[in-house]
Formats: structure tokens, sequence, C-alpha cells
């Protein structure tokens, strides 16, 4: 296959792994990057020398070109990112944050930069920042999708910027990437269906949760980690949404959430009460959704757990390899536009 994002990372297929905190392992990321995809790795609940050793084994384990997230409103973030750039990282992807100052020094030795946005205004800025692609996440999405869902976001975002924009948000299939591209999308980024991959380091049970869920079966609110974000309904989820005394939790919660980023546990309160009222309130709530989302991932916990997981759920019916599904998706999207010649042939005649 052939498009702008293909030819802008050298990949094979314009098919990428989503950098998700927690899933997106040196292994996953290496299996997408070897199967013809990029695969992007989370660096979001690592420390600056886990980051390290987290690049240095994708490279161990593919020649590929790969990529690194970074979510901006993490603490520490820029440390992290000085780290990405210094391993010379080939696609940085930054996220929740204005990545301005960190275009430069990507390029500067051949590095590509994508902004993950989900609104025009971000999208704009990006652009003018120098990023090199945009991820366009919509309301479908795991976690920080926007309020606008990926049929309306992706056209209406890839018709206002001069820069290829990768569709995320409600992709699971061939299908999905034939309209993504008919959409205007020059390729399309998934999270929800590579955690269940045969690869991917989510516990048995939330894979097998994401089997049975449909695609009613999340939460949408900014309750649950600070920004508004989308995960598995379950009661730990609906516990999250419903929780009242926020600061004082966090108080509590921020110290598992300090150790996990490598940062200190003072410093992190100190940030979370001298913050201003509103982004106190969401860095507490992104403290007290920390331990919930790792017992959903780590202990399959699908109880008191909280996954961040896409509407789109509803369509995984499977734990395949990465390297299967790849496959099948590129099948399947060949499959699509015959379907859809066949459909237009008559008009096309005409025309
Ligand atoms: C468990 C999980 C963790 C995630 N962590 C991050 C993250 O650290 N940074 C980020 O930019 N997006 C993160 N995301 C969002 C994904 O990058 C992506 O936008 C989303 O999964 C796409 O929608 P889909 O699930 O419908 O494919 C996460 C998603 C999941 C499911």
């Amino acid at each position: 296959m052939k498009t702008k994002i293909t030819e802008l990372f050298g990949i094979q297929y314009p098919i990428i792994l989503s950098g998700m905190t927690g899933v997106s392992t040196p292994e996953l990321v290496a299996s997408v990057s070897n199967a013809g995809g990029l695969g992007i790795l989370a660096t979001g609940n690592l420390n600056t020398d886990e980051i390290r050793n987290a690049v240095k084994k994708v490279r161990q384990l593919t020649s590929k070109p790969f990529g690194a997230n970074l979510p901006l409103l993490i603490p520490g973030a820029r440390k992290k990112a000085e780290v990405l750039i210094q391993e010379k990282v080939p696609v940085l992807n930054y996220s929740l944050g204005k990545g301005d100052w960190l275009v430069q020094k990507v390029h500067s030795y051949g590095g590509k930069v994508v902004a993950t946005v989900v609104t025009h205004k971000h999208a704009k800025a990006a652009e003018r920042d120098g990023a090199d692609a945009l991820i366009v996440t919509g309301h479908e999405a795991a976690a920080h999708g926007g309020a606008v869902t990926s049929l309306v976001l992706t056209p209406s975002i890839a018709r206002a910027v001069n820069i290829p924009v990768i569709a995320a948000g409600g992709f699971a299939d061939g299908s999905g990437l034939a309209a993504a591209l008919a959409l205007k999308a020059e390729g399309i980024a998934m999270g929800t269906r590579f955690m269940n991959t045969l690869e991917s380091p989510v516990h048995e049970n939330m894979k097998k949760q994401s089997i049975e869920r449909s695609v009613h079966d999340t939460v949408y609110s900014d309750r649950i980690d600070g920004l508004p974000c989308r995960a598995m309904k379950s009661p730990g989820t609906e516990k999250l949404v419903k929780s009242r005394f926020i600061i004082f939790r966090a108080l509590i919660n921020s110290r598992d959430a300090a150790k996990a980023y490598g940062f200190p546990w003072l410093k992190l309160t100190a940030g979370i009460l001298f913050a201003g009222y509103r982004k106190a309130i969401t860095l507490a709530r992104m403290a007290n959704a920390f331990k919930p989302i790792q017992m959903a991932m780590s202990d399959g916990d699908s109880d008191q757990g909280v996954l961040l997981l896409g509407q789109v759920t509803g369509m995984v019916e499977d734990t395949p390899s990465v390297s299967d599904l790849i496959n099948r998706m590129v099948r399947e999207a060949c499959d699509a536009t015959k379907i859809l010649a066949d459909k237009l042939a008559s008009e096309m005649i005409q025309q």
C-alpha cells in the first residue's frame, strides 16, 4: 500500500499501533513494525532509565521504523522527551500538550513528529509548530478521544491542514481502514484492537472482556481520570465517576502514581495542591485512576478495575497474532474497495 503516511515513515501498511500506557510494550511495538505497520511505544508510565531500556529493547527486536508516545501532561515529560531525542527515536508522537519545543530537536536527527489532537484548533497549532503528521482521535476511542466522532472529525481536519492525518478511534478491521482512506486520512491508528492480540501484555481476562463487551458497554466521562475519557463499564469505573473528596484521596493515591512515573512524591503532591483548582482536580483524578487502571490491565480485575476501552470493542471477536491481524486487515481493505467499486460501477460507467 502507498499513502503519504507509508512514505513518511517508510513502512509497508498505513496501520499504526497507538502508544497505549501499559500496553504498547517493546514486544508489541516490534510485532507491529515487523508486520509492516508502525509500532508506537508507550512511555507514560516509565521512568527515564526504563524509557532508554525500552527503546533499546525495541531496536533489538526489530530493524523496522517505530515510534514512541509521550503524553506531555504527565509529570517529568520534558526529561522523558530528552531521552527519546537522545535515543533518536524515528517517530516521536506527543499527546495532551503543546510540543512546539521538541519539533526542531527531533527534526535535527531526521526524526518525524506526530501530534495527537482532538480539535481543529490543536490540529492547526500542531501544523504551525512543525509537526509532520497528526493522529486525529474521535469520540469512539478508548481513553482521550474528542467530542466529535471519527466519521466527522477525520475528513474535516484532513481538509483543514496540509499535513497527513492518521485517523484513530473506532478502527478494528480492513473496511475501517478503507473507510478512513476514503475520508482523506492517510492511515489509521488502533488501540482497542491491538490490545486484544497474542502479543499484547494485557491480562487474559481483559482480552476476554473485550470480546464479550458490546459497542454499548463503555462509559465516556471527565470524571474517570480528569479528562474526557472512555473506559469499559464496570463497578470500578462507576465508583471513579461517582467519587468525592477527590484531592484528599489523591494525596494518598499519588504515592503509587509518583513511583510509577519515576517522579518524587512530594513534588507530585505539591504539584497537585498548587496547580490551581481546575488543574488540581484533573491531576488528582489522574492519580486516583492510576491504581484501578493497573488492576484491570495487570490483575485482570473486571470488577474493581478500570479498563480503558473504545466502542469498537463490540467488533473485536478474537485474539489473533499481530501479523495475522494486519494481513487480514489488508485483505479486507482490498475486498472493501472491490465491494465499493461494484456498488459504484454503474455510476462510474456513466461518468
Ligand atoms: C489502555 C490504553 C492506554 C492508553 N494510553 C495512552 C497514552 O499513554 N497516550 C496516548 O496518547 N493515548 C493513549 N491511549 C489512547 C490510544 O492512543 C488511542 O487514541 C485509542 O486507543 C484509539 O481508539 P481505539 O481504541 O478505538 O482504537 C490509550 C488507550 C488505551 C486503551
